[in-house]
Order: structure tokens, then C-alpha cells, then sequence
């Protein structure tokens, strides 16, 4: 079995879990192109993943697995990052004739989707028309340069104060925009510091805001709409397999996306 963008190896380590239960051996592995060390990062995580093997920096576009190798291919909110068209054909190369696949899918009517959006706008906002991380840095640096002639002063306070107005109005008016109401709460704390530290804690603070920023921006390049799994299934049912998406919405009102499960009919 092989999981493909297996981040921490949640899905082989669920698997294991469930084979150890009932006395099944498996051959799981973990593919992720980043530089995961899941044994190594999680505490208790030699034992935890004991049997598992994971391939760090390997690229699901071009996976270390002969032809018709794999039995069962995985992917949890992973194939949707990838080029797609190249995803499939390679899943396809090792699955061969018989393998199977099961896909935990981000889709357009999941409660992931529905918080994003807001969180993305704000975040594209205090980016794109805002000018509160810029006046923020300009009133920190006017109190590093103590040369600046004492009306400076009020100009700066003053233009700070309307882009603190003006963020405000809009952190008001979009209550669920959680991540722009914590950037208050941060930039109250970082005004309390001494200019220097101020300085550099604004600089961590708007990076980790673009991080996030690209993060988000890339989830939501991977939301599959109902045209995305109606191609997808055909893809694979294309090749003579039988393809079930299931909405996966245990708790009522918070569907978490779909799965797709993919077998030889
Ligand atoms: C949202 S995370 C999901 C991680 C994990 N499956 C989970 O459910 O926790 C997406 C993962 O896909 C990986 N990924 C993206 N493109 C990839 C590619 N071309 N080949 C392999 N892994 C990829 C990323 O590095 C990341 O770990």
C-alpha cells in the first residue's frame, strides 16, 4: 500500500494499526516530496511507525515503484496539490491492472471550504488595500530615528491611527474573519515593545501572515468542484474500474470533503 503526499503518515500509520489488529501483513509505504521524518518528528514515533516506510523528497509524479506494484494507493487531502493529469497516470502506472485507490478529497461544499473563504479575503485585503502593516512599520520606525522633527509626530501617529480605524471597521464588519481579529491583538502586543524588538517581531509576525496567506491560497487551488470529481471519476472509470464517491459528513452539517474509492469493477 502506498499513500502519496503522506505528510506525518496519518493514513499508514491508520492502516498499520488496523492490520496489527487483524494480524495482516502489509507493506505500507509513505511518499511525500517535502523532507518528512515522521518517526524522527513525532514524539514515540519509532514505535508508533514501526513496519513503515517512508520516502522523503519523492515526487508522486514519479513514484519508486515498479509497474503494477501496488495493491492499494492512498492519498488524504494530497492528490488535489498535484499536477493532476501526471498524478493519475503515474498512480495508474503502479496500480496496474488490479490495484485498487481511495482518496480523501477536499470538495466546494465542505466546512474547510466554507471557512477558508473568509480567512483568504481578509488576508488578500490586509495585503492588497490596506495600509496597516505599513503604517504600523512606519510608526515603529520613526521611534527608532529620533532625528525626525516632533510635527513628524502627529502626522504619523495620525496616519497609523487611520489605518488601525479603517482595519478595525473591517475586522467589524467580517466576524468571521478570525486571522485578521488575532493581527489586532498581535500588533497591540509588538506597539508594547521596544522599537528594536518591535521591528522584529513585525517582520515574524507578516511573514508568518504570507505563509499563511500562501497556504490558504493553495488549499483553495485544491478544492475540487462537482465538475473536478465528475473528470476524475471518468478518468478512472476509463480504465474498467468502478469508481464510489461518498460525501464524508459523519457529524451533521460539516462535511469534510468526499471520498473516492476506486476498484477493478
Ligand atoms: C495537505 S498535505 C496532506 C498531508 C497528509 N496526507 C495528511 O492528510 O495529513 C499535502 C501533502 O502533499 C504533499 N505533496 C504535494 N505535492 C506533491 C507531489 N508532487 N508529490 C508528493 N507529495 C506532494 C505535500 O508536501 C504535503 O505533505
Amino acid at each position: 500500500m502506498v499513500d502519496i503526499g503522506t505528510g506525518n503518515g496519518a493514513i499508514p500509520l491508520l492502516a498499520s494499526q488496523n492490520a496489527r489488529r487483524r494480524g495482516i501483513d502489509l507493506d505500507l509505504h509513505g511518499v511525500d516530496i517535502a523532507d518528512i521524518d515522521p518517526p524522527a518528528c513525532i514524539s514515540g514515533g519509532q514505535a508508533m511507525y514501526a513496519g513503515i516506510r517512508f520516502h522523503p523528497r519523492t515526487s508522486a509524479l514519479s513514484l519508486p515503484f515498479a509497474d503494477a506494484s501496488v495493491h492499494l494507493l492512498t492519498s488524504q487531502y494530497a492528490l488535489e496539490y498535484m499536477p493532476r493529469a501526471q498524478a493519475i497516470r503515474e498512480a495508474l502506472r503502479v496500480m496496474g491492472y488490479d490495484g485498487a485507490a481511495a482518496f480523501v478529497l477536499h470538495s466546494d461544499d465542505s466546512i474547510i471550504s466554507a471557512t477558508l473563504s473568509p480567512q483568504l479575503r481578509g488576508l488578500d485585503w490586509l495585503f492588497g488595500q490596506s495600509e496597516l502593516l505599513a503604517r504600523t512599520r512606519q510608526l515603529i520606525a520613526h521611534h527608532t530615528m529620533k532625528s525626525q522633527p516632533p510635527s513628524a509626530d502627529a502626522t504619523i501617529r495620525a496616519e497609523f491611527e487611520s489605518a488601525m480605524r479603517e482595519f478595525m471597521n473591517v475586522v467589524h464588519e467580517n466576524p468571521s474573519t478570525d486571522i485578521l481579529r488575532k493581527v489586532t491583538g498581535h500588533l497591540r502586543n509588538i506597539l508594547s515593545l521596544e522599537p528594536a524588538g518591535a521591528m522584529a517581531a513585525l517582520d515574524r509576525t507578516e511573514r508568518s501572515l504570507r505563509d499563511e496567506h500562501e497556504r490558504l491560497r493553495q488549499l483553495q487551488r485544491a478544492i475540487l468542484t462537482q465538475e473536478d470529481f465528475d473528470q476524475l471519476a471518468e478518468v478512472f472509470a476509463s480504465t474498467g474500474r468502478r469508481v464510489t464517491v461518498t460525501p464524508i459528513d459523519h457529524v451533521p452539517g460539516t462535511c469534510m470533503g468526499r471520498t473516492m474509492m476506486i476498484e477493478r469493477a
